[in-house]
């Protein structure tokens, strides 16, 4: 009885996760990581946005009242903040956009409060750093 329980938790936890990750996700600018391919804007990046950064970068939520960024387009996030670029093209160790991610810049982490350890997943972070690295085109 409690092995068809468990098969039957794992088998719901599988379909919730599928749900989630529809195939147009964020999921497919990781591939492209392992191919050396060129990261796409449109379809690799602005997923990951959408999904983890949108919800307070964007007119009226949290990260666009306190810092001015809004990423809800490619000309917005290229902007910045109210103090400057966080997109360096070509540098993602210095682009704050990327920066943030991985470690924190006076007690700043990104995104805010996503979860206990904050972190964004890794695949993720790569697919983000490697469209910096290729110029941040808008492709
Ligand atoms: C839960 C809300 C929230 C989410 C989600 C979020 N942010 Fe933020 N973000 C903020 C807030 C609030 C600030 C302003 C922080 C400050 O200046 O004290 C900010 C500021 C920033 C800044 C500017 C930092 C600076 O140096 O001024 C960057 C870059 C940034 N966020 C990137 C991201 C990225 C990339 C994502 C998605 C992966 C993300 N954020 C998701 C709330 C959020």
């Amino acid at each position: 009885m409690k092995i068809k329980f468990l098969l039957s938790v794992s088998v719901f936890l599988a379909f919730s996760f599928n749900a989630l990750a529809e195939s147009s996700g964020p999921e497919m600018g990781a591939l492209k990581l392992t191919g050396g391919g060129q990261v796409s804007f449109k379809s690799d990046v602005q997923p990951i946005i959408h999904d983890y950064c949108l919800n307070c970068h964007i007119p009226g939520g949290k990260g666009y009242v306190k810092s001015g960024l809004d990423m809800s387009t490619y000309e917005s996030l290229m902007k910045g903040t109210k103090y400057g670029a966080v997109v360096k093209p070509g540098d993602s160790e210095t682009s704050t956009f990327t920066k943030l991610l991985t470690g924190t810049n006076r007690g700043l982490k990104m995104p805010a409060g996503l979860n206990a350890s904050g972190t964004l997943d890794r695949q993720y972070i790569l697919t983000l750093r490697k469209w910096v690295q290729q110029g941040a085109k808008n492709n």
